[in-house]
C-alpha cells in the first residue's frame, strides 16, 4: 500500500531521518518502528543473489550463479539479459532483500583491470543496451538495482583514493554513457558511485555528477549510495546529492548528518531530499509493508537452464581450423575414441571472478567431470592437469569433498565448552552446520546456534582426490585448531600457534603446511578441531590442497595427448588472479600455461585450447593450435555448456565484446594505466578498446565483435529508409534511419550471428574515433533461414559531446569578437555536424560486409535562428 511521503516525512524528526541514510549493518538499512519503516536489506551482486553474507565466510545460502559480466558482454544478446535479470530479481526476494548491487558497468579500459571480469565491454552503447536491459528484468520483481561504480572506476589500483583525470568529451561519450543508458532506458531505481576521484573530487561529494547529470539531465528518480566504506564528508555529500552511506557504522551521515543538520552545517533540505528519495523508492517496490524474510536457497529448474543458455551464449569460437579436412569443433564422438583432457582449470571449475561479486552457487561442475558423464560410456577420457596456477595452496574445492551422509562439503558439529572438552559429549552438542568447501568458518552469533564465544567444533569431510601422490594440505587459522587425516594428526596448529599472516581481512594466521600421500578415488577422511574460546567474530581456518608439481606433469600432459586422438586443454586464470582488489600485473596466463600448451600441441595437433579467464590473456601459440574458444567465468552451468557446444548440440553464440591485443604495449591505457602520484590518466581518450587500434590501424590477436560458428552466414546488402537526414537547430539530426540487413544461414547447422552497426564520419569537424558501434542485433537461423536484421540509428548515433562555449572561452570578454559560434550554449550538449558519414554493417570491427552512406545536410537558413 502506497505510502503518504509527506505525511510521513513530518513525521519524522531529523535524527530518524538521518537513521535512514545510513546502514544499520553491512546488508541492512535502519528502521523506524514508531512509523512503521522496516529495515531494508540490501545483497550483491553481479553474478547472483548472494544474501546478506560476507562473501567465502560463514554460513552462506547458495544462489544461482550465471556467467561473469564480460561473458554476458559477450551474448551481443538484450533478451537474454533481460531473462537472466529476471532470475536475479526473483533469487534477490528469496534473500529477503530488496536492492541488488549490480550490474557493473565500468569498462574494459585495460585487460588488466582486476575486475574486468565483472564488466561486460570496452564499448560503452553495448555496455548500456545490457545493463538496461538486465535492470528491467531486476526491477520487473520490485527490486531496486544499483548500476555501479558511478564513474571512473576502471582500475583497482589505490581505488580507494585514485583520481580518475577524464577529459568531458570522453566521459560523456564514453564512461558516462552505460550509467546514461542504464538510467534512462533500464530505468534504474539505484546507483553506486565509486570509491575514487574524478578530476579531483571523490565521486560521492560530486555536485555536477550526482545533482546536475544525474538527476537534472538524465531523470534519474532513484538514490544514490556509496560504494561499501565510501562515505567521505557530511555536508560535501549531502549538498552533492548522496542519499545513503553504507555499510553500518557510519562515517558521515547517520548521526553525524543530524548534527550537521542541527549545526547549520547542511540545510535540512538536503535531509529530507536523501529520506524522501529512499522512502519513495522503498515505496515504489513495496518494500514498506515488508516483514523479515530468512534468505533461502531456492534452486530453480528454469534459473539453471537460462544460466546455460547464457554460458553457451556467451562462449567465443576464435579460431577453428581443419586438420585432415574437417574443423576441430564440433567434436565428432562418432569416430573419437579417446579425448585427453587436460590443463589446471579442467579438473576445478572456474566459474566467476573473486571479491564482492562471489556467491555460493547451488552447484558447479568441473569439465573433466562433464566431459566422463557425457562421453564416458563410449569414449575413454583422461586427465592430468599439467600444472598449477594457484597463488597459495587453494582451498579444497566442493567437488571433492562429501560429509558422511553423502552430501556435499563438510559437517560441521559446534559443542559447548573448551576445545579439551570430549567431543563426543552429546550433553555439549549446540548445533550442526554445513561449509561447502575448504573454507570452515563459523561466525559467532550469525550462524544459528553458535554463541559469541567459549564453544570449539569439529568439522568432517570425505575428500576423494582425482590423481594419487603426494599432497601439499595447508591450514590458515582464525583461531587454533588441528587437523586429522584418517585419524592421524597432520597439522597441528594449537599447540603452537602460527604467526599472524594477510589472510580473512589480516585476522587470519600465515599458512602452515605438511605433505601427505591421497590414493585417487579412495575416500580420506578429514576432521579439522577447533577452539572457540576465545571472543572474536569468527572462528575457523581454510584447508587447503594441492598436488605436489613433482615436475614432470607438463611431459605426463604431452604423453597423454600423443595417445590421444584429441587433446583438449584447459587453461586460464582463477578468482585470485582476477579479482576486485587488485589489477594483473600481465596479460600472460599464470604459471606455465603456455608450455603446456606448447607441449601438448607438440603432441598432437588434434589440440583444443578453452580459455578460462574473465579478462584477454596473451596467446603466443595461437597461431599454432587449430582451435581456440573463450569460455570466460562461465557461472554454475559452465561445465554442461562446454560439453553442449563441443558436442555440437549447440552452436557457441559469443562475439567478443572486447579487443584481444597481440601484446600489452599495444594497449590503449598503456603508459597510462594502472597510474601514478595518486592520479590514472585517461590520455588515449576517445581511443579506447577498437576505437583505438580501428584509428591507429594497429593489429590486434581477434578483434572487438569477432567469433565463429559452426554454420556460416552471409550478410545480404542492407537497405536504409532514409539516406538522407537534416540537422536542426539545435544541432541534432532530425529523424531516424532504419536499417534493414537480411541475413542468411548458408551452412548445414542451426546457428547464430550478430549483426553490429558501425558509424564512421568522413570528414569530421573534430577528432574523431574512425568507427563506433551503434546498434547491434542477434539473429538466430536454421540452415537456408533468411531473417532480416532491422536496426535502428538516431540522432545520438551520429552526435558527439560539444562540451560547450564554457571551454572555449568565448565567454572571456576579450575575446568574445573572436567567437563564431552562437551564445546558447554555456554547458555542453550533444552536436550533430553535417556531412557524409558511412554506415558499416560487419561481423566484427575488422570484417566489414557493407557500407552504406548517409549525408546530413545542414539546417535552412531559416531554421537556424540566432546561428550567425
Ligand atoms: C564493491 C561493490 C560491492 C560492495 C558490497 C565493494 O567492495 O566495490 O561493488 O557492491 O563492496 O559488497
Amino acid at each position: 500500500m502506497s505510502r503518504d511521503l509527506d505525511a510521513l516525512l513530518a513525521d519524522l524528526t531529523i535524527e530518524e531521518k538521518a537513521s535512514l541514510t545510513t546502514g544499520a549493518s553491512m546488508w541492512t538499512t535502519h528502521a523506524v518502528d514508531r512509523l512503521g519503516i522496516p529495515s531494508i536489506t540490501v545483497t550483491d551482486g553481479p553474478a547472483g543473489a548472494r544474501g546478506p553474507f560476507i562473501p567465502g565466510i560463514g554460513s552462506q545460502v547458495s544462489t544461482l550463479c550465471i556467467p561473469c559480466g564480460s561473458a554476458l558482454g559477450a551474448t551481443f544478446d538484450v533478451d537474454l539479459l533481460y531473462e537472466l535479470g529476471d532470475a536475479l530479481g526473483q533469487q534477490t526476494r528469496t534473500k529477503g532483500a530488496r536492492v541488488l548491487l549490480a550490474p557493473t558497468v565500468n569498462l574494459h579500459r585495460s585487460p588488466l583491470f582486476g575486475r574486468h571480469f565483472e564488466c561486460y565491454s570496452e564499448d560503452p552503447l553495448l555496455s548500456g543496451l545490457l545493463a538496461a536491459s538486465f535492470i528491467r528484468g531486476v526491477q520487473s520483481h520490485q527490486v531496486a538495482t544499483t548500476v555501479k561504480h558511478f564513474v571512473g572506476n576502471d582500475a583497482e589500483f589505490e581505488r580507494m583514493t585514485i583520481d580518475s583525470v577524464i577529459d568531458q568529451r570522453t566521459l560523456r561519450e564514453m564512461y558516462l554513457l552505460p550509467f546514461e543508458i542504464a538510467v534512462r532506458e533500464g530505468g534504474s531505481l539505484g546507483i553506486m558511485t565509486s570509491y575514487n576521484r574524478l578530476n579531483g573530487t571523490y565521486c560521492s561529494e560530486d555536485q555536477s555528477l550526482l545533482t546536475d547529470i544525474l538527476r537534472k539531465e538524465w531523470g534519474f528518480e532513484g538514490f544514490v549510495v556509496t560504494d561499501w566504506f565510501a562515505g567521505t564528508t557530511t555536508a560535501g555529500a549531502a549538498k552533492a546529492g548522496l542519499d545513503l552511506e553504507m555499510p553500518a557504522p557510519a562515517r558521515a551521515y547517520g548521526r553525524f548528518l543530524a548534527e550537521a543538520v542541527r549545526s547549520g552545517a547542511v540545510d535540512e533540505a538536503d535531509l529530507d531530499r536523501a529520506a524522501r528519495t529512499l522512502l519513495s523508492v522503498f515505496d515504489r517496490l513495496g518494500a514498506l509493508d515488508d516483514d523479515p524474510v530468512t534468505p533461502q536457497a531456492v534452486d530453480i529448474l528454469q534459473h539453471r537452464e537460462v544460466a546455460r543458455r547464457a554460458a553457451r551464449a556467451s562462449f567465443v569460437l576464435l579460431k577453428n581450423d581443419s586438420v585432415e579436412g574437417s574443423p576441430l569443433l564440433p567434436m565428432n564422438v562418432q569416430t573419437l575414441r579417446s579425448v585427453a583432457v587436460i590443463g589446471p582449470n579442467a579438473g576445478r571449475a572456474r566459474i566467476m571472478g573473486g571479491g564482492s561479486a562471489e556467491v555460493q552457487p547451488h552447484h558447479r561442475t568441473a569439465i573433466i567431470d562433464v566431459l566422463r558423464e557425457s562421453l564416458g560410456d563410449t569414449i575413454t577420457v583422461s586427465y592430468e592437469a599439467g600444472c598449477h596456477i594457484d597463488k597459495t595452496t587453494p582451498t579444497i574445492d566442493p567437488d571433492v569433498v562429501r560429509t558422511t551422509a553423502g552430501d556435499p562439503g563438510f559437517t560441521v558439529t559446534v559443542y559447548d565448552g573448551p576445545a579439551n572438552a570430549d567431543l563426543s559429549a552429546d550433553e555439549h552438542l549446540l548445533t550442526t552446520l554445513n561449509r561447502a568447501d575448504g573454507r570452515i568458518v563459523v561466525v559467532a552469533r550469525n550462524d544459528p546456534g553458535v554463541p559469541t564465544a567459549g564453544f570449539h567444533f569439529s568439522a568432517e569431510g570425505l575428500v576423494t582426490v582425482r590423481q594419487s601422490g603426494e599432497y601439499v594440505i595447508s591450514l590458515v587459522e582464525l583461531s587454533p585448531c588441528q587437523l586429522f587425516i584418517d585419524d592421524v594428526l597432520v597439522i597441528d596448529g594449537q599447540t603452537t600457534l602460527p604467526p599472524r599472516g594477510q589472510a580473512f581481512f589480516g585476522l587470519g594466521s600465515e599458512e602452515i603446511s605438511a605433505t601427505v600421500s591421497l590414493i585417487a578415488e579412495q575416500p580420506h577422511r578429514f576432521v579439522l578441531t577447533c577452539d572457540g574460546t576465545a571472543k572474536q567474530w569468527a572462528h575457523g581456518a581454510e584447508i587447503g590442497m594441492q598436488l605436489v608439481d613433482t615436475g614432470d606433469s607438463i611431459q605426463r600432459a604431452a604423453d597423454l595427448a600423443a595417445r590421444s586422438d584429441v587433446a583438449l586443454v584447459i587453461v586460464g586464470t582463477t578468482d585470485d588472479w582476477e579479482s576486485e582488489g587488485h589489477d594483473r600485473d600481465s596479460l600472460s596466463l599464470p604459471g606455465r600455461q603456455n608450455e603446456l600448451i606448447e607441449a601438448v600441441r607438440a603432441a598432437n595437433e588434434r589440440t583444443i585450447i578453452l580459455i578460462n579467464a574473465g579478462s584477454p590473456v596473451a596467446m603466443p601459440w595461437a597461431d599454432d593450435v587449430a582451435a581456440i574458444m573463450q569460455i570466460w567465468f562461465g557461472g554454475q552451468e559452465m561445465g554442461i555448456a562446454v560439453s553442449d557446444v563441443l558436442l555440437g548440440t549447440h552452436d557457441p553464440g559469443g562475439r567478443l565484446p572486447t579487443s584481444i591485443p597481440f601484446r600489452l604495449e599495444d594497449t590503449p591505457a598503456f603508459g597510462n594505466f594502472p597510474g601514478e602520484h595518486g592520479q590514472i590518466r585517461y590520455g588515449e581518450g576517445l581511443l579506447m578498446g577498437y576505437r583505438w587500434y580501428d584509428s591507429r590501424d594497429i593489429p590486434v590477436r581477434f578483434p572487438f565483435g569477432h567469433g565463429l560458428s559452426y554454420t556460416t552466414f552471409d550478410i545480404g546488402t542492407p537497405e536504409l529508409d532514409h539516406y538522407e537526414l537534416t540537422t536542426s537547430e539545435d544541432h541534432q539530426a532530425t529523424g531516424s534511419i532504419r536499417i534493414s540487413v537480411p541475413v542468411t544461414n548458408t551452412g548445414r547447422r542451426h546457428g547464430s550471428q550478430i549483426v553490429q552497426v558501425y558509424v564512421s564520419p568522413r570528414d569530421p569537424q573534430v577528432h574523431r574515433p574512425h568507427q563506433e558501434l551503434k546498434a547491434v542485433a542477434k539473429v538466430e537461423l536454421a540452415p537456408n533461414d533468411t531473417e532480416t536484421a532491422v536496426l535502428t540509428l538516431t540522432s545520438r548515433a551520429f552526435a558527439y559531446w560539444d562540451p560547450g562555449d564554457h571551454y572555449r572561452g568565448v565567454l572571456r570578454p576579450q575575446i568574445t569578437g573572436h567567437t563564431t559560434t552562437n551564445h546558447e550554449h554555456r554547458h555542453g550538449f550533444w552536436r550533430v555536424d553535417p556531412g557524409l558519414y558511412d554506415i558499416c554493417i560487419g561481423t566484427s570491427s575488422r570484417e566489414i560486409h557493407h557500407t552504406a552512406t548517409v549525408a546530413i545536410h545542414p539546417a535552412l537558413a531559416n531554421d537556424i535562428g540566432s546561428e550567425t
